[in-house]
């Protein structure tokens, strides 16, 4: 299970600004973000693989809905005004997966994945609030947004002393 940290903190702070009826996190894990934004949306989903962080995550709290799939995968036929994550975002060690943080060889292909798995997923005016580090191959992500024709606009940024991360939000 993935543990609350700077990222985590971080978004949980700026997803406290929107607010709308429907909202997604994927890779929800501990709940820190899907909690923050419960105070703002009617009805907030959580999707994560792993089941134990989903489990566990329930002992502390049942008020919200959370469904353990591969990114947005299970949900059908439901639109959100607002789609959260948090992704896994580092470049993965070959010989040792860990799947709450490990985002793939260049640390950006989870990342791509899951907003793949989001965009069919939004209403018309619908947002994506994205997370990501430059210690993943952000160039990626880039073309991914060019190739999509998606709107980008840069929410906010933090300097780590390892790492910059920056909060998006892209729209269609
Ligand atoms: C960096 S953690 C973020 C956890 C939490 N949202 C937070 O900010 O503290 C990324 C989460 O994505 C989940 N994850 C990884 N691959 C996934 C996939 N294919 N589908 C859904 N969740 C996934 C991991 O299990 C992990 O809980």
């Amino acid at each position: 299970m993935y543990l609350p940290s700077d990222d985590s903190i971080f978004l949980a702070n700026i997803v406290s600004r929107y607010h709308g009826i429907l909202a997604l996190e994927i890779g929800t894990s501990s709940g820190t973000i899907l909690r923050e934004l419960s105070k703002n949306f009617r009805v907030v989903v959580g999707t994560d693989i792993d089941f134990y962080s989903l489990k566990h995550m329930l002992m502390m709290s049942r008020n919200e809905s959370v469904i353990c799939c591969d990114a947005a995968s299970a949900l059908h036929n439901v639109k959100f005004d607002l789609i959260v994550s948090n992704p896994p975002y580092l470049p993965s060690n070959k010989n040792h997966v860990d799947k709450s943080v490990d985002g793939g060889p260049t640390g950006i292909e989870v990342s791509i994945h899951f907003l793949t798995s989001a965009l069919d997923k939004l209403t018309g005016d619908g947002k994506i609030l994205f997370l990501f580090s430059n210690l993943s191959d952000t160039c990626k992500l880039d073309r991914f947004i060019t190739k999509n024709n998606l709107v980008m606009k840069k929410i906010a940024q933090k300097d780590l002393f390892y790492e910059t991360l920056q909060i998006i939000e892209l729209t269609t």
